[in-house]
């Protein structure tokens, strides 16, 4: 008699995720165009058109706002997920941009149809609110977040898939005139309400022929299939809802967790966390900034950085890297390996610094207060010698300068993550790669 044994293999694929662990702009993008290639589906899990995300390659610039930065790669899935907010008018100018790029998106790009929408009269209440907050505002992008994520957990939204609805008009009517009732409260604001409206039911008819689907279903299903997911995070975890530095945020969360819950999938399913800080940190718009730079080591950053904000072009807020602030949300996104950009922005820098520790209330801490921004707290640095060299030549770790090298190693026995990536430039090639890191490219 024989007996067959038959061994089930359970073989897990993982969703890896890629978020900032700043305050946004890290370079998530750039990194996302290049890793797409090793991934079947791109996701974007929350945020919508406040995010900007820069891809040079080819000669050319592409911002994207609310499409996913795998959209150039070919043969990649690129899903809007159902945490993101979508403003049909950004979207149909999105789409026309990659048209005139000969991006084939009807292929290449699919809806959750529980994505929200962003109306017009979201983003006059955002503008309104900022407004009357004054010198308090957050510097919102003025896309409509805040109102739209607020109407999502009031429970008035309108979702992608009400578009198809018989009284989606009515839905539309009502939660308009509640957002003009709204309106009143805050100090005046113009607007030509007839205008914008028209612009966005045109709009929302490009949006309508766009593949929609329930995400939820749709990913599982990809990755039950085997398929390799990669969810891009927008914004930064400093500026996620629950853990950054409220009330200057953005309104959803931008942590990892916000994945599960941006795309419908278990916390289970999520494998590498990869983590972006640029080499120095940045800010754009108002709040506690620990680090920043008021002076002309700030200018250079600025300068030498383009630091202007892809969304808005505002100038950003610049300083040394902040190694408490690192250290808090690499543990709250279970970062298991780190991305470090703009290292060519500091070629020509003597000496460069970094925050380790935070002293406040008579001490030095390694950790965040409660609230960086009634809690006055100091930096302190440690400095290192510059490298006063270009990379542009360099191709693997081995080769960048020695002080570079103790710069990196630096941060990461202060952060404890492996960096595996080191960014020289904004083209898309301009990427080191650590020799025998964890990833497959
Ligand atoms: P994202 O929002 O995280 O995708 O970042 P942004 O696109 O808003 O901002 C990053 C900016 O830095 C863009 O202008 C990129 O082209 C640029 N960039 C990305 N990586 C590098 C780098 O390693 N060096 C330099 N000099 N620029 C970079
Ligand atoms: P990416 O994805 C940098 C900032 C705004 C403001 C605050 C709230 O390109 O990194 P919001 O419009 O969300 O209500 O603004 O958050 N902010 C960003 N800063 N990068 C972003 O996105 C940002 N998205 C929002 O400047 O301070
Ligand atoms: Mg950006």
């Amino acid at each position: 008699m024989y007996i067959i044994f038959i061994t089930h293999q359970i073989i897990q694929m993982a969703v890896d995720v890629l978020l900032g662990l700043q305050w946004g702009d890290e370079g998530k993008g750039k990194i996302v165009d290049y890793l797409a290639g090793n991934y079947d589906i791109v996701a974007r899990f929350q945020g919508g058109p406040n995010a900007g995300h820069t891809l040079k390659f080819d000669g050319k610039k592409y911002v994207l706002h609310i499409i996913p930065s795998g959209v150039f790669r070919e043969g990649i899935i690129n899903l809007i997920g159902n945490g993101v907010v979508i403003d049909p008018v950004i979207l149909k100018k999105e789409l026309q941009g990659l048209e005139a790029a000969d991006v084939d998106y009807k292929k290449c790009l699919l809806v959750a149809r529980k994505a929200h929408l962003i109306l017009p009269t979201h983003r006059l209440l955002d503008k309104a609110s900022e407004a009357a907050k004054g010198k308090q505002k957050i510097g919102s992008t003025l896309k409509g977040i805040g109102p739209t994520y607020m109407d999502k957990t009031g429970r008035n939204g309108l979702r992608v898939g009400d578009i198809f609805l018989q009284n989606f008009k009515e839905k539309y009517e009502a939660l308009r005139n509640k957002h003009l009732d709204l309106l009143k409260i805050y100090p005046e604001i113009e607007f030509d309400l007839e205008s914008l409206e028209n612009e966005w039911f045109t709009s929302l008819e490009t949006l309508r022929e766009l593949p929609t689907v329930n995400g939820e279903y749709y990913i599982n299903n990809a990755i039950n299939a085997g398929k390799k997911v990669l969810a891009e995070g927008a914004q930064g975890s400093m500026l996620d809802i629950d853990f950054g530095t409220y009330p200057y945020v953005t309104s959803s969360n931008t942590i990892t967790a916000g994945v599960c819950t941006g795309l419908g999938i278990a916390p289970s399913k999520i494998g590498e966390v990869i983590g972006i800080t640029k080499a120095y940190c940045t800010r754009v718009g108002g709040g506690p900034f620990p680090t920043e730079l008021n002076d002309h080591m700030g200018e250079e950053l600025r300068r030498i950085g383009q630091e202007f904000g892809a969304t808005t072009g505002r100038p950003r807020r610049c300083g040394w890297i902040d190694l408490p602030a690192l250290r808090y949300t690499i543990m709250l996104n279970g970062v298991t390996q780190l991305v470090v950009t703009k290292i060519d922005v500091m070629n020509d820098f003597n000496e460069v610094k970094a925050a380790t520790r935070y002293q406040y209330e008579g001490k030095t801490h390694p950790h965040l207060p409660y609230d960086l921004d009634s809690i006055e707290v100091e930096p302190v640095y440690e400095a290192h010698e510059g490298w006063n060299c270009t990379l542009e030549e360099v191709t693997a770790f081995s080769e960048f300068p020695p002080a570079l090298v103790q710069y990196l190693i630096a941060l990461e026995r202060h952060l404890k993550v492996p960096i595996t990536m080191v960014s020289t430039g904004p083209q898309r090639k301009e990427l080191v790669l650590r020799e025998a890191a964890n990833v497959s490219i």
